[in-house]
């Protein structure tokens, strides 16, 4: 089968405008998540759409690529244990609200439950996972992050999905089989 060369080329070259790639990447869907812990009674959020599981299954590892200017990374980095809440359908305003600029206010009026070992989970999340840091790369203006999951649980709620710049929802599309 022959191919017809495009009048209009499927890539070009771009410039490394972050806002131009950003807005480019906005394209790919992604869930969200937020790392969440207690330290000597201070809670600290970091939400990151660039959360991924599946990363290894033995042993299991997800990651999230951490911007290297976090200021909450750098109190979340040395923590034995990390609570991950992937958040749920109608979930966008707390997803917003963690992620806010006021770090001392992100946990205001939020429902969470705090476990022995300090993991910070946030109800009515679709997926709660407890993980501890495996591994930490440069990856240029990122830190590329493997956590290790040693203990999950499944919640009731659907994922919610960030695409475009925007929370949206899940809706039910023809069903293939992959296997
Ligand atoms: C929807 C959404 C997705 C985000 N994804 C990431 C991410 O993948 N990695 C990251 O480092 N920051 C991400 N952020 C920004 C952080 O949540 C946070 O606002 C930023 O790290 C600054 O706060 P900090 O200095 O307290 O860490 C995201 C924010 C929002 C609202």
């Amino acid at each position: 089968m022959t191919q017809e060369l495009a009048t209009e080329p499927r890539v070009s070259a771009f410039s490394e405008d972050p806002m131009l790639v950003r807005k480019a990447f906005s394209h790919f869907p992604s869930g969200v998540a937020v790392l969440a812990v207690d330290i000597d009674d201070e809670k600290h959020a970091l939400v990151a759409s660039s959360f991924m599981v599946g990363v290894s299954l033995e042993p299991c590892l997800v990651s999230v690529a951490v911007q290297k200017t976090s200021e909450t990374w750098e109190h979340i980095k040395s923590a034995p244990s990390l609570g991950v809440s992937i958040f749920g359908k109608g979930q966008g305003g707390l997803t917003r609200k963690l992620a806010s600029k006021d770090r001392a206010a992100r946990f205001e009026q939020v429902a969470i439950e705090v476990n022995e070992s300090g993991s910070v989970f946030i109800e009515d999340a679709a997926l709660w996972l407890e993980c501890s840091i495996h591994e930490v790369t440069g990856a240029g203006d990122h830190w590329m992050v493997l956590l290790e999951v040693h203990k999950l649980g499944v919640g009731d709620n659907e994922p919610l999905i960030w695409h475009g710049s925007k929370f949206r929802e899940l809706v039910d599309a023809q069903s293939i089989d992959i296997n």
